[in-house]
């Protein structure tokens, strides 16, 4: 890349952020920036991070809080159900952390989502946070295609599922370092201990320890991380 694109992208990100003018900002420095996860470098080259212009933001400026240099790709999604003012939680995004393509932030009913610092979300999970907290620890790795739902709707037969209160049990939380495998679910109710690692498409319905491996549907601990975990 030459140095005057560099010095393109840099003019422009000084500038980015989520206004109009900043994300009017963050368009003309993508303009000679590379394709999808390469437009990381716009990201690192200042605090201000780099959110795509293709993400929709929307949600009140004062429940969105996010960390310096983070990575928010296309098409991502920050939504708040209901009019402005409504009790609707907040979503945090540490330092570094990356939200790759089409990854979906949801918050509406009180429900708050929290994602700590240098933590990775790949392609198109779903991160929905209506009622009950999602805590999702630092340095966390979560693999696309990922589901995490803090909440229930009620399914008494005394009324439509639809027209019945959503209630939690307590949330979710994943502590620092673990990894969740392609297509993991995540039910209300849970905590994922530190380093643990949940197998692809396993559906987790129970606490699982701290570096556990745990699979399946519902996931079950099939062994615990070691030193020789990974072959060489
Ligand atoms: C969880 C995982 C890391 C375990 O790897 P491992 O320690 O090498 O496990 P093994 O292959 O020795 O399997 C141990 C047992 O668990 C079972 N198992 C492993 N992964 C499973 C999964 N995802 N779902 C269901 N069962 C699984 C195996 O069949 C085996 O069962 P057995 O003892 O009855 O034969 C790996 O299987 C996995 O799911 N990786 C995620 C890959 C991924 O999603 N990558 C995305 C990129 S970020």
């Amino acid at each position: 890349m030459t140095r005057i694109k560099r010095k393109w992208m840099l003019f422009w990100m000084k500038r980015a952020g989520l206004g109009h003018l900043g994300r009017l900002s963050t368009m003309l420095a993508t303009w000679f920036a590379p394709a999808y996860k390469d437009r990381m470098l716009l990201a690192n080259c200042h605090p201000n991070g780099f959110v795509d212009p293709s993400a929709v933001i929307r949600i009140e400026k004062e429940k969105l809080h996010l960390g310096k240099h983070v990575y928010i790709g296309d098409r991502c999604v920050f939504y708040q159900a209901g009019p402005a003012g409504h009790k609707s939680g907040s979503i945090t995004l540490g330092d570094r952390v990356h939200l790759y393509r089409d990854v979906i932030m949801e918050i509406g009913n009180g429900g708050s989502l929290f994602i700590g610092s240098e933590t990775h979300i790949q392609p198109r999970c779903q991160l929905t946070a209506y009622l009950g907290n999602l805590h999702i620890g630092s340095r966390v790795e979560i693999a696309p295609n990922c589901a995490f739902y803090p909440y229930n709707h009620g399914f008494s037969t005394d009324e439509p599922i639809r027209d019945q209160a959503l209630f939690t049990k307590g949330g979710i939380g994943v502590g620092d370092g673990a990894w969740l495998g392609f297509g993991v679910i995540v039910l209300d109710g849970v905590t994922i201990g530190n380093g643990a690692v949940v197998g692809a498409g396993s559906t987790v319905t129970k606490n699982i320890p701290d570096n556990a491996i745990a699979v399946g549907a519902p996931a079950r601990v099939v062994g615990m991380r070691n030193a020789s975990s990974t072959p060489s």
